[in-house]
């Protein structure tokens, strides 16, 4: 992938991909972030919207990252609309970061989790200890989401959690096909 590439952040935050690509020389970085609080940091970069429905043209980038965003996502029809919408706006052959939340076989997610079910009908919805609510995805879901990738790489990694609760997680590098 070279320097002139058009890559896309969903999901960007206060930045942090968006610098780590910038200082790496990437010229043409850009966000898709849904809440328009993060938007001051990076005005000229940052489009502010829903990756489900993301307001770009067909195969318009040579890689998209979506890291930290899917736990976001709690329907199966919005999960599905992402990864449709990241699908559709990558060119050919584009590369797909995506990194996530997996269930944790921990006692405190699971019981999360028990009560996530109760509530809102899927294992791995959870409301978190700072009353956001969340969704930490199953590998075989995340699988069937990807079915229109090539997977070129999948590892499991232990990640911390906004709550500083320990978690795994997984960093998959996909291709379009
Ligand atoms: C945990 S943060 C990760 C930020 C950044 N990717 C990083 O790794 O530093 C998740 C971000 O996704 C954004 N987000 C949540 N739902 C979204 C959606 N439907 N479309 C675009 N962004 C969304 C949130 O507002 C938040 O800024």
């Amino acid at each position: 992938m070279g320097p002139g590439e058009l890559l896309l952040d969903i999901g960007s935050g206060y930045g942090r991909v968006l610098a780590y690509l910038r200082e790496r020389d990437f010229k043409h970085v850009f966000g898709l972030e849904s809440d328009f609080r993060y938007l001051e940091k990076n005005p000229l970069s940052v489009v502010c919207g829903r990756g489900e429905q993301a307001p770009f043209k067909d195969e318009s980038f040579g890689a998209i990252f979506s890291i930290g965003v899917l736990s976001y996502f709690l329907e199966d029809s919005k999960r599905t609309q992402l990864l449709n919408e990241i699908h559709r706006i990558l060119k050919s052959q584009g590369l797909l970061f995506l990194s996530c939340f997996l269930i944790s076989g921990d006692e405190y997610h699971q019981n999360k989790y028990r009560e996530g079910q109760k509530e809102y009908g899927t294992y791995g919805i959870f409301e978190s200890d700072s009353g956001g609510i969340f969704r930490h995805s199953d590998e075989d879901e995340l699988r069937a989401l990807l079915n229109n990738f090539h997977i070129l790489s999948w590892k499991i990694r232990p990640f911390t959690t906004m709550n500083k609760r320990k978690a795994s997680g997984v960093i998959i590098e996909a291709q379009k096909h």
